[in-house]
């Protein structure tokens, strides 16, 4: 090798080495020993190294870690060992007979147990192979899982190559991935302030995160890891005991929780258990109970385990947070779509930090079975989410209580209510006049997976309603921008910037579009669907309830809604409008081809190169239809790896059976 090549090799290792030391004291020790500028210094010193010489760099460079986005959906990997889950014990007794048990089976009077949280996040399997990171899968159904690689290796704790000795090592590890507390505020805040849906719980955007297709969105939210277990490992390296493994694999440069311990009696186990539910709410991630493993590997041979879960560990779960208060009154609030929610307006109580004075009673069915009044005092928990939730009345402290009644009138507007037919929920029809309805909707249509406009939030929509610049959401289109800057709250700069964004969203798609109208119980899927089955918004508002019908995961229901929406007057006048205003509809799911026109697929098991939803997608884009089950009018079964009973239905039914590979074909 030349010495001009080698002290390239020196320098590129030289620097990895250096970047992922300071990585290491800022991301996992919070302890950084460089200053930002220092360490961009150094990681534009490598990226330019690495653009000099691309043969020369590694692909697990610290540079590396966000790569490009993922088309066609994640691969399925079937996992060589199942991912199993675990016992649950919900109280002492459960987690007594648990103890005991395993003691009888093993012939002893203690077990010596590793005692540690049980996160609330995410299963994840790693492989390193060579020292370096190979792959991460999630858990799936146990069996089959998902390769999430390219979102798991942009986190920036988890090494991409092991540390020495280790640096040659293959071995599959077990871990949980999930979001701190603060980040998950964070982003929620971020979220509500641009007004849209927030998200219930840490484990909630981990789990979202890790199946994003693009790897960037990963990169910004910080998840974090940790690893929990050993799959498999080089017997000359591991242990008969997991805490020794944990060390091991800590030496590796992986994060191991520090709270992990291993408990010699039942009362340790207790103890610890006590200690843990004491400093939860300390913790900067949310924990949901104890996990007790057998500590010896041997020991865990001998007691095995059964198809769902080992026999050697129990998830000893915590009671969930709970707190009594007053309900003072119930109000009731109208949804977008017309319904009445009841909610409780509670004396404020702190539960597990947060200050709790409000929570929704669902519906009236529910208030009943509760029998919840005025004036009681309540359980209210907040069990994992941040949303609570009242539990149940303390009925040894109900005094004089009032019972909560529906209203017969809208509480905003003073319509008549109606109560559903067969559903448990009352409703405002007065959709086109009722404030809060009027607000939500066009909040709903100017929300990121709808029109996408920005700077449009509640307070603003009701100062543009109260000063009549607008009356629905189609007039969004033509707002009188001399006016709005006039307004005492606005000024110059957010007036001109709301502007643009209306402007930008005239640009837009069909699927969007048909989401952003609000129809009822048409979500972004059913829009996304309808606009592959339909060229533009104009032949679907003409379309008939019996070609709705016939879509594939379109119910009655929603069809009447769709087909109802598009006849009534003012809606048609609303839309109108929109397509008056200037806007450029492009539909971008329409058929690409028409390779499989008039062919009807079925699909079972799962697909080395495609996600099973990859595929419909792609059988829908040129031109054919799939359906859920197998008939005589079936034109292919598309057969991949562990298929269902639709396989024997078809050989039945003598339907024509491909593999991926025939269907790539057929393309
Ligand atoms: S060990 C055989 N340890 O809990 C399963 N799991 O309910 C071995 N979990 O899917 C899992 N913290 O995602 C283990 N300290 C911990 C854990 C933990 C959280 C999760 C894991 C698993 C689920 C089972």
């Amino acid at each position: 090798m030349s010495t001009k090549k080698n002290e390239i090799i020196n320098k590129i290792n030289q620097l990895t080495k250096q970047i992922i030391e300071h990585n290491e004291n800022y991301h996992t020790y919070d302890n950084p020993k460089i200053s930002d500028e220092e360490y961009d210094a150094l990681y534009s010193e490598l990226k330019k190294i690495e653009n000099s010489y691309p043969e020369l760099a590694s692909l697990n460079s610290p540079t590396k870690r966000v790569g490009a986005k993922l088309l066609g959906g994640f691969k399925k990997v079937e996992h060589k060992f199942p991912m199993l889950s675990l016992s649950n014990a919900s109280d002492q007794n459960e987690f007594k007979l648990f103890y005991e048990r395993i003691c009888k089976d093993l012939n002893k009077s203690k077990v010596s147990l590793s005692a540690e949280p049980k996160f609330d996040g995410l299963a994840i399997s790693l492989t390193y192979r060579k020292g370096l990171f190979h792959s991460a899968v999630t858990r799936g159904d146990g069996v089959i899982g998902e390769d999430v690689s390219i979102n798991v290796r942009t986190i920036k704790t988890l090494p991409l190559a092991l540390n020495d000795p280790y640096s040659k090592l293959d071995v599959v590890l077990k871990a949980e991935i999930y979001m701190n507390i603060s980040d998950f505020n964070m982003i929620n805040s971020k979220l509500k302030k641009n007004n849209e849906k927030v998200f219930a719980n840490p484990r909630n955007i981990a789990a979202g995160t890790i199946r994003q297709l693009d790897p960037k969105i990963a990169s910004k939210r910080n998840l974090q890891i940790f690893i929990h277990g050993i799959i498999e490992i080089n017997k000359k390296i591991g242990t008969d005991s997991h805490i020794n493994d944990m060390q091991i694999i800590k030496k590796m440069g992986f994060n191991v929780c520090e709270h992990n311990k291993t408990v010699e009696t039942f009362n340790d186990a207790i103890k610890y258990y006590e200690d843990m539910n004491n400093i939860r709410q300390n913790l900067p991630y949310e924990i949901d109970g104890i996990v007790f493993k057998i500590d010896s590997y041997t020991d865990r041979d001998k007691l095995g385990e059964t198809s769902k879960a080992p026999r050697w560990s129990i998830a000893y779960k915590f009671r969930s947070i709970e707190a009594q208060t007053r309900l003072k009154t119930v109000s009731f609030q109208v949804g977008r779509t017309g319904t009445i929610t009841p909610v409780a307006e509670l004396e404020p109580v702190s539960i597990g930090g947060v200050t709790i004075s409000r929570a929704s009673l669902h519906n009236m069915d529910e208030i009943q079975k509760k029998d919840i009044r005025i004036n009681d005092i309540v359980y209210v928990k907040r069990a994992g989410d941040v949303i609570p939730d009242i539990d149940r009345v303390n009925l040894e402290k109900r005094g004089k209580t009032k019972p909560i009644k529906m209203p017969s009138y809208c509480p905003a507007c003073n319509s008549q209510l109606k109560k559903v037919s067969n559903q448990t929920f009352f409703k405002c029809e007065n959709s086109r006049n009722c404030k809060p309805q009027i607000i939500q909707s066009i909040q709903h249509f100017a929300s990121r997976k709808a029109m996408n406009i920005s700077g449009l939030g509640e307070g603003i929509i009701e100062l543009l309603i109260d000063n009549n610049l607008i009356t629905n959401y189609s007039d969004l289109y033509y707002i009188n921008f001399d006016r709005v800057k006039k307004l005492e709250r606005m000024g110059e700069l957010s007036s001109s910037n709301l502007q643009q964004s209306i402007d930008e969203s005239r640009d837009t798609t069909l699927d969007r579009l048909i989401y952003a109208l609000g129809i009822n119980e048409v979500g972004y899927t059913t829009a996304k669907i309808l606009s592959k089955h339909y060229t533009s918004i104009e032949e679907l508002s003409k379309t008939k309830l019996e070609s709705l019908e016939t879509i594939k995961d379109i119910g009655p229901v929603v069809a009447k809604n769709i087909v109802d929406f598009f006849k009534d007057n003012e809606s048609k006048e609303i839309l109108k409008r929109i397509l008056n205003s200037n806007v450029n509809i492009k539909n971008m799911n329409k058929a690409v081809s028409n390779k499989l026109d008039g062919l009807t697929f079925v699909i079972t098991g799962s697909f080395e190169n495609y996600s099973r939803k990859s595929l419909e997608e792609i059988i829908l884009n040129n031109g054919g239809s799939v359906s859920s089950s197998i008939s005589k009018k079936t034109s292919y079964l598309v057969l991949g790896i562990k298929p269902g009973s639709k396989y024997d239905k078809a050989k039945n039914l003598k339907v024509k059976i491909i593999d991926e590979k025939n269907f790539s074909k057929l393309l």
